[in-house]
């Protein structure tokens, strides 16, 4: 039998939705019948990221997109009222938008940290703090955090991205517990290398840092994955539904790594 995930009719917002695994959680989540409102800076690629899931079968449901730069506080409060005057309310959040620089820290100046932390982990506490009013005062709501293995496992050459990761953990699990006595559920996905545009710019860098081809950078990433093989966005996207559904009612504050078990930990 099939795992009902009674998601139908509920409305998500999913930051970074015009590519990645972004795109592929709104992909998701619009064919279990979601209304998804897409949120990234660049209006092109969000109007492509539109005509995909409108190629999708649907249930009546409807997908928008917002033009915004996440990095600034103001645009949260636009996002959250935009996607509730549209669609009358939210049900899930997928915080997911991020970007950080690669490289030795001696040539990391104070702004790739800055631009990290602001972007992914500043913009992902404001969006939490945007939709609690409505989340709580309907006593439903679940949120995921798309973070990142170097949080727990730090990775060498991609400490603003690492230290964003290891407060977002933090946040995840102090909010969960304040967040819990409304019913809303929050957890985090940890995506190791996953196939996105993302991976191919990391990819890239180190190559650059290190002195080698960007086959060679991605060939050892790749020999480090005990499983063998780069994790697919689809397969973050569908661990995502099932933690909005209601066959994780009882599953909050938790991180789930999807990463070939490149981390294990205890
Ligand atoms: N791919 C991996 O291997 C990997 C591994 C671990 C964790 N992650 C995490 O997974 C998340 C998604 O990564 P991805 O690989 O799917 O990235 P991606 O392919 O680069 O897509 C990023 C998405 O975020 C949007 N975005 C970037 N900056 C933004 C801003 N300032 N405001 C609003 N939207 C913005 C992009 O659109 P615009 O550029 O048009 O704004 C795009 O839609 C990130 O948080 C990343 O840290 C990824």
């Amino acid at each position: 039998m099939a795992i009902e995930l009674n998601l139908t009719g509920k409305t998500a917002i999913v930051t970074g939705g015009s590519a990645g695994i972004g795109l592929a959680i709104a992909k998701g989540l619009y064919r279990e019948g979601v209304n998804v409102a897409i949120v990234a800076r660049d209006s092109d690629r969000l109007e492509k990221a539109i005509s995909t899931l409108h190629a999708l079968p649907d249930q009546g449901n409807r997908a928008i997109s917002i033009s915004a730069d996440l990095s600034q506080a103001e645009s949260i409060e636009k996002v959250v009222s935009q996607v509730i005057s549209e669609f009358g309310q939210i049900d899930i959040l997928i915080n997911n938008a991020g970007s950080a620089r690669a490289g030795e820290l001696v040539n990391l100046d104070d702004e790739a940290f800055l631009d990290a932390w602001n972007l992914k982990l500043l913009g992902y506490i404001r969006l939490v703090k945007a939709v609690i009013p409505d989340l709580t005062s309907r006593r439903d709501g679940r949120i995921i955090n798309i973070i990142g293995g170097a949080g727990r496992t730090p990775r060498a050459n991609f400490l603003p991205g690492g230290t964003t990761n290891a407060a977002l953990l933090n946040f995840t699990r102090g909010i969960a517990k304040e967040l819990a006595q409304h019913n809303v559920r929050i957890n985090a996905i940890s995506p190791g290398f996953t196939a996105t545009e993302r991976a191919e710019r990391l990819a890239a860098q180190t190559a650059s840092e290190r002195g080698i081809s960007i086959e060679a950078a991605k060939a050892d990433t790749i020999r480090a994955i005990p499983l063998g093989k780069i994790v697919q966005p689809e397969e973050i996207a569908d661990l995502a539904l099932f933690l909005v559904s209601d066959r994780a009612a009882s599953i909050t504050g938790t991180e789930i790594l999807v990463d070939g078990g490149q981390t294990p930990g205890v």
